[in-house]
């Protein structure tokens, strides 16, 4: 082949490389994981460092005994602090107090209930607890958790001092990759260099906001948000997510008492529509009926987990009076009413704003009453209570 041909046939490749890229096509890691939004429990919210062999094995045991494993949660992930040092090799050290049977008899522990084992680093130096972070061991640690059985990583990104946040996780996702075991790689850098953008190809799923709080409206100094400040935030970002990347509002409150049941059902149902990883974050061995309820309700689940993977997002706001809605892989529509005023309000979700016209008659079905409420033309009204949703499912 002659040069000018050759340079012609690599343009021609580059340029319908680009135009895929820029369609979307090639924009997700392609480890074949997460093609619905991952679902589990992680220790963090509840239990921040107070974690050992015990509590993870008593919360895989909760998991299958609540009938959360039933209803689709997998992952079992330590959060921050199951690591203390590095040895004369430079391999990661667990704590071996906490953790006397190690990683890998407690990551077998987990996969002998038909779960999955998720562990937390991060891309720095140190985690945000100050344990030795992944930084220059990427390759190193890659292999030691693929060795020890891991299935997820929680990536943070405390630390980091000067570090490219691409090209840092960008190397651990080579690593996992070169690890030769599926591991979902939750990226963890609070949506801090709009990840969105770069990190369809990089990890699964990503931090879009900061740190969760355990409450209906709040902000903190050092960043924490409540549930109606991470919805504001969230809310614009659908395009980007899809099977295998998600955008992720961060891990569950639900059942940590600093909330009403209203509002944490509200809370559940919204990160359903927004596709979100359903990560629980209570404490699962002792949680009341009312709370596993919220967290096992399927028909909810379901619009969370539908396989076309959109992202729902708000399609009318007035005066604290919200109508979200989620298009369904069967052509149906969740739809949220929010309330986020002091008071019991009526809201209504008209076709036209949900992508129907207006003629269309629909079913209507109620998934936290389990109800069907019969066929619908044009609109659907409800009374919603203050800080509280009413979620249906629209069926054309
Ligand atoms: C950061 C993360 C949290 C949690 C803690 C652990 O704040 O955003 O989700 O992992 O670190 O130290």
């Amino acid at each position: 082949m002659d040069n000018k041909l050759r340079i012609g046939r690599v343009a021609l490749g580059i340029a319908v490389l680009a135009s895929l890229v820029a369609a979307g096509e090639l924009r997700a890691l392609d480890n074949g994981l997460a093609l619905t939004p991952p679902m589990g429990w992680n220790s963090w919210n509840k239990f921040a460092c107070n974690v050992s062999e015990d509590l993870i094995k008593q919360a895989a045991n909760a998991m299958v005994s609540s009938g959360m494993k039933d209803a689709g949660y997998r992952y079992v992930v330590i959060d921050d602090c199951w690591q203390v040092d590095r040895d004369a090799q430079g391999n990661i050290v667990a704590d071996a107090k906490r953790f006397p049977s190690g990683m890998q008899a407690l990551a077998d522990y987990v996969h002998s209930k038909g779960l999955k084992f998720g562990l937390y680093s991060d891309a720095g130096t140190g985690t945000c607890q100050n344990r030795p972070g992944g930084r220059g061991y990427e390759f190193q640690d890659a292999r030691q958790y693929a060795a020890w059985g891991v299935d997820y990583l929680k990536y943070d990104w405390c630390n980091h001092s000067t570090q490219d946040s691409q090209a840092s996780y960008s190397i651990m996702r080579d690593a996992l990759k070169k690890s030769g075991r599926p591991i979902v790689f939750s990226l963890c850098e609070w949506g801090s260099t709009k990840p969105w953008l770069w990190a369809a190809d990089v990890g699964n799923l990503w931090r879009a906001t900061g740190d969760i709080l355990d409450k209906w409206d709040a902000t903190v100094k050092w960043g924490g948000m409540g549930v109606v400040q991470i919805l504001d935030t969230v809310d614009g970002l659908q395009s980007y997510a899809g099977p295998g990347h998600w955008n992720d509002p961060d891990m569950l409150e639900v059942g940590n008492s600093g909330m009403s049941l209203t509002e944490y059902r509200a809370h559940f149902s919204m990160w359903c529509l927004l596709a979100a990883p359903l990560m629980a974050g209570n404490d699962i061995r002792s949680m009341t009926a009312d709370i596993r309820d919220i967290l096992t309700n399927k028909e909810v689940i379901a619009i969370d987990q539908d396989p076309l993977g959109r992202q729902g997002h708000r399609v009318k706001r007035a005066d604290g009076l919200e109508v979200w809605a989620k298009q369904l892989a069967d052509g149906g529509r969740a739809v949220a009413l929010l309330n986020r005023t002091a008071a019991e309000a009526k809201v209504t979700a008209s076709w036209t704003d949900i992508g129907y016209p207006e003629h269309v008659a629909a079913k209507v079905r109620d998934l936290w009453a389990k109800k069907d409420l019969g066929e619908k033309t044009g609109e659907f009204s409800a009374a919603v209570p203050s800080h509280g949703v009413v979620m249906v499912r629209v069926e054309p």
